[in-house]
Order: structure tokens, then sequence, then C-alpha cells
């Protein structure tokens, strides 16, 4: 192939893959589920509103975020992705009630019949995008109710979920304020009301989080099973695509060095200089995989390392945060220290002041 080509190549690569990014991109900024200025009863009396519901975010994360389960996706799963807990506690709330108690001692189809009822209650949308208001019904609210009496248990200091904080590597008061904690509630509710709620004129969901709740309706639409499918499909016939082009084509004849270059090298005095870089790289990398074994105890004891109380100053949420950030410092650095040793290397001799600009980054960083 001539470089024409390859430049063509290339450039469509480039060009197709930002025009999916782009449209994607603005179909989910389009199509993103919507935050309600107000939450109301029905009766119109405002129960919080949207700037509640994005302060409620922030408390989540400013405690860890997604360091701590997870809300709609990729995060940490030693606690649960909190909008499939808090629609399985609204679910099971609900119907326990409509069961005068126990929904488990119905019989078969007295179940269906609930379950049935529960998925129209919740599926349906009663959002209004004029007023931008969200209505809900009294025996949501109440559901709402009892959930957040349940958060503020586990998320504060209520002796009697200690088992379970510790189960999902959370400490004692990791909300220590009322009021944060209601706000956090909100944004749970409002979280969890994306991936049960029908889109309008739709019958799937604004969003979805894992596990799927089945009971709710929940369930992977065929076109979820269809695409992804095909994504595979397409993947390994790219792949195989690219063997095959590999394996037709005449590779050119590269002449191997007689003698390993490294081997000969002359190592020079900012090639030297580059050390501490590698120190720096060594002590990184220890550091992560010591926080990776803390991060992967606390997945058996939550709330300590072998009785010994680090939970207090080093819970689950900086361990793991610091576990992942730090792999970004130290494969940057190696790779930043690579390209200052090889140069050098590979020509042989220092350009002018190298030595000194190699200390000065190495301070300067
Ligand atoms: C002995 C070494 C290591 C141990 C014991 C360890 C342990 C762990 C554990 C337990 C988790 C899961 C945390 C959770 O979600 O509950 C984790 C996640 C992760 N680790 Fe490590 N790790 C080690 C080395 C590394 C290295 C060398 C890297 C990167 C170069 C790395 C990158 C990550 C990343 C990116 C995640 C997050 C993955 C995700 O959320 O899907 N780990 N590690």
């Amino acid at each position: 192939m001539n470089h024409k080509k390859l430049w063509i190549a290339l450039l469509l690569v480039v060009g197709i893959s930002f025009a999916v990014l782009l449209f994607y991109g603005n179909q989910i900024y389009q199509k993103a589920p919507p935050v309600p200025e107000q939450v109301v009863d029905e009766s119109g009396n405002v129960l919080f509103t949207g700037s509640n519901i994005k302060d409620g975010q922030n408390v989540w994360q400013s405690m860890g975020g997604q360091e701590v389960g997870t809300v709609w996706g990729h995060g940490a799963y030693v606690a649960p992705d909190w909008t499939a807990d808090y629609l399985h506690r609204e679910a099971q709330y609900l119907l326990n009630k409509w069961a005068g108690g126990d929904f488990d001692s119905q019989s078969s189809e007295q179940k269906a019949l609930l379950e049935r009822r529960l998925q129209i209650f919740l599926r349906k949308n009663t959002y209004d995008k004029a007023t931008k208001t969200l209505t809900l019904a009294a025996e949501r609210i109440e559901a709402f109710e009892h959930n957040k009496a349940h958060y503020t248990s586990l998320f504060m200091n209520d002796p009697a979920l200690d088992k379970l904080r510790s189960d999902y590597a959370i400490p004692k008061n990791a909300i220590k304020d009322e009021s944060r904690m209601e706000k956090m509630a909100q944004f749970f509710f409002w979280a969890s009301w994306a991936c049960v709620t029908e889109r309008p004129g739709e019958s799937i969901t604004y969003t979805h989080n894992w596990p799927n709740d089945a009971q709710i309706g929940n369930v992977p639409t065929g076109d979820l099973v269809i695409w992804t499918g095909f994504s595979i499909i397409m993947l390994l016939i790219g792949i195989g695509i690219l063997v095959f082009v590999q394996a037709r084509t005449q590779q050119e004849e590269v002449l191997k060095p007689v003698n390993d270059p490294l081997m000969n090298q002359v190592v020079t005095p900012s090639m030297r200089a580059t050390k501490k870089y590698f120190w720096i790289v060594n002590i990184l990398i220890l550091a992560q995989v010591m926080l990776g074994i803390l991060t992967a105890h606390y997945g058996v004891e939550g709330d300590a390392l072998y009785g010994i109380d680090i939970a207090s100053f080093l819970p689950y949420s900086i361990t793991r945060t610091w576990h992942v950030q730090i792999a970004i410092f130290w494969i940057a650095s190696a790779w930043l220290a690579t390209g200052l040793y090889i140069a050098p290397s590979l020509s042989g001799r220092d350009p002018k002041f190298q030595k000194l600009g190699v200390n000065v980054l190495n301070w300067g960083w």
C-alpha cells in the first residue's frame, strides 16, 4: 500500500470514529433523564427541589461517590448499586403494604397480581415537562420516607446496622448531618426513579442500573440483546480482518542488529539523572500495591485490618480511590522517564543542558 492510501485510511478511521462519538455524545445530552425543578405530592405541596437532588449528588460524591457502591454503573461493588438497592426496598415496601403485611405468604396468583400492579405504579411517568414538575403518589412518598430512614441509619450511626455497614465497608458517621443525609436520600430517589420510569410514549426506562430488578419489570430489551451480540460479532470480525490482512501482506525483511544496542549504550550524565524518576515510579507502584491489598482486605473485614481500626483514618473509599489513581501517576512518570532515558541512549550523547533539564523537571514535578 502506498502512503496516500494509508493517509486516506487513517483519516477515514479518525473521521468516522469522531462522527460516531459526536453523534452519541449529543444523543446522551439530549436524552438524559430530566432533573425536575420540583417534586410535589398530589396536592401540589413541594417535597423537595432539583437543587436538593443535585446537592444530594454532591453529598454522595463527597463521601467517595463511585468508590462507595455505585449509581448507574461502574464503581465499587463492595457496597450495592444504590439505585438498585433503593428500587428493591421501595418495591418490597409497597408489595408488603398491598399484601396487608407479608407479600411472601401470598398465593402465586396474588403475588403475580401485586407485582403487575407494582410495575404499572412505578413505571408510570408522572413528570410534567412543561412545568418541570414531578408528582408523586402518597404511597410513593411513604416508600421514600421508609427508605430515607434506612439510609439515615446506614450512613449515620445506628448500631443495629453495624454489621451491614461493615459488609459494605462504610465507616460509622460517613454522613454526619441530618440535612445532608436527607439530600442524599433525595438524590438516591431521583437516580432510582430514572431507572424505573418509562420515557414519554415509550416502554423503555430513562436509563438502567445493575443488577436489574425483574420484579419491577426491568428486563433487558430486545434491542439491547441484539446490539450487544452484534457488537461482539463485529469486534471478532474486525480482529479477523486485521489478522487476515496482516498475514496476506508481504512483510519487509527487518535487519536485526548483530549486538543488542542497549548493551553497548553510553550512559550519559542526563541518563543517570533519570534514576530518581524510576525510584519515584517504584515507590508509587509499591504504594499502589499496598493500597490494593488494603482495598481487597476491606472486602473481607469492612471496618478494620485484622482488628486494627484503620477504617477510622483510611477507609475503603480512600484506599480504593488512591489505588486506582496512583496508576495514572506512575504510568505517566515511567513514560516520561523512559523518554528522557532513551533519547540520549539512541544518539549516544547529551544535548547541551540536558542533565540540568532532567533535574529541573524532576524538582518542578
Ligand atoms: C497486588 C497488587 C494489587 C492488588 C491486591 C489490587 C487489588 C484491587 C482490588 C481489590 C480492586 C477492586 C476494588 C473494588 O472495586 O472493590 C482493584 C481495582 C482496581 N485496580 Fe488493583 N490491585 C493490584 C494491582 C493493581 C495495578 C498494578 C493496577 C494498575 C496498573 C491496578 C489497577 C486497578 C484499577 C484501575 C481498579 C479499578 C477497576 C474497576 O473499577 O473496574 N491494580 N484492585
